[in-house]
């Protein structure tokens, strides 16, 4: 019998890939999104991968009644969280927003998890770990003071789980991801900022193709080779499949711990100057950028020790950032095609 997944946010950026890659590797998903981030483009773009209409939900996850229906009208045997606000600047100005939406949508769906025995994969991220004191980063690496209300949700999501599996009996796994980058090779879906992007590649690749006339460097004067910050990208394809791994480990029953974190990075750290010089010659661009002022909030190098993944999930990163440069700029020109 195909197992069923609920990718909550699964329109969205990440969770538009995950589905693809579940799909691909025999899982029935059910896509849920209450559309409040991004629009059709990425939903319609799996269903054209797949070649096949994917069932799809419009849930806000803060709605109980609307959570509890949706759990009632599918038997879920996987849960994947991603629908959750992720601008970090947003999240400073706007607290409440965040520790709203945030936290009560993972505390409706951890609820029907508990109900009807679901397992729940939390999609986290590396900012647990803030200005880590040494690098890479393993899972037992301290988390740090959150520096914002979006990476505070973070930690607390991780809790809830944590104390979820704890008390319940059920099983979660937290995914730690460090800078989640590209697109799909098909160029069918892909990031879709709203707005001016805050994120190094959408700004790049919106730079490149004319829509913002100059890619800011923040900062030039960290403790690094180069000056600028060390972050450790990672293709979307490679970390979409491992949420593939992490759902079967969890439907298998191959957990050692009821409940576990993994880094999902590739163990690679990257400059911003590296990263901008080598979308540059991949794409035989040349980049319209300057040097500007640090970006407050922004920690100097952090990057993943994925050991842990490569032996229990047995999965690793295998995309070069060669490769995933080149997929982001292929949509970001798909996209300036789809707007003519
Ligand atoms: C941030 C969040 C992270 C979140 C991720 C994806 C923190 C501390 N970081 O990561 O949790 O998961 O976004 O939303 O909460 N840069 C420029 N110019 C730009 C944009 C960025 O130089 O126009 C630099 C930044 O200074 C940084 C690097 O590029 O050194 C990466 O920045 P960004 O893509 O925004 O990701 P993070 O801040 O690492």
């Amino acid at each position: 019998m195909k197992k069923t997944v609920l990718v909550s946010g699964g329109a969205g950026f990440i969770g538009s890939h995950v589905t693809v890659e579940l799909c691909q590797a025999g899982y029935d998903v059910v896509i849920a999104d209450n559309m409040s981030n991004c629009d059709e483009t990425n939903y319609k773009g799996v269903c054209a991968i797949l070649g096949r209409q994917l069932p799809f939900e419009k849930v806000d996850f803060c709605d109980v009644a609307a959570t509890k229906a949706l759990f009632a009208k599918y038997h879920i045997d996987a849960l994947i969280h991603f629908a959750a606000f992720k601008a970090v600047g947003e999240s400073v100005e706007q607290p409440l927003m965040y520790y709203k939406n945030n936290l009560d949508s993972f505390l409706n769906v951890l609820e029907e998890a508990r109900i009807h025995g679901a397992n729940v994969l939390f999609s986290s991220s590396a900012t647990v770990y803030g200005e880590p004191d040494q690098t890479p980063v393993t899972e037992t690496s301290p988390r740090k003071p959150a520096t914002s209300p979006y990476g505070n949700t973070k930690q607390i999501c991780e809790d809830f789980l944590r104390d979820c599996v704890q008390a319940y009996g059920m099983h979660g796994i937290a995914l730690r991801y460090f800078n989640p980058i590209g697109a799909h090779p098909s160029a069918l879906i892909g990031e879709l900022p709203r707005g001016i992007p805050n994120n190094l590649v959408p700004f790049i690749t919106q730079t490149a193709i004319g829509k913002r006339e100059c890619l800011n460097i923040f900062g030039d004067d960290y403790p690094t080779p180069d000056g600028t910050c060390l972050r450790d990208y990672i293709d979307i394809t490679d970390l979409a499949k491992a949420h593939v791994c992490a759902v079967t480990r969890m439907l298998e029953g191959k957990m050692d711990e009821p409940y576990e974190i993994f880094n999902v990075g590739t163990g690679r750290p990257v400059s911003v100057l590296e990263l901008v010089n080598s979308f540059e010659r991949v794409n035989g661009i040349k980049l319209n950028y300057r040097i500007a002022p640090r970006r407050p909030g922004d920690v100097t190098a952090v990057w993943a020790d994925p050991t842990l993944a490569r032996k229990k999930l047995g999965w690793k990163a295998v995309r070069s950032v060669d490769e995933t440069l080149a997929s982001a700029w292929a949509w970001e020109k798909r996209l300036a095609e789809a707007a003519k």
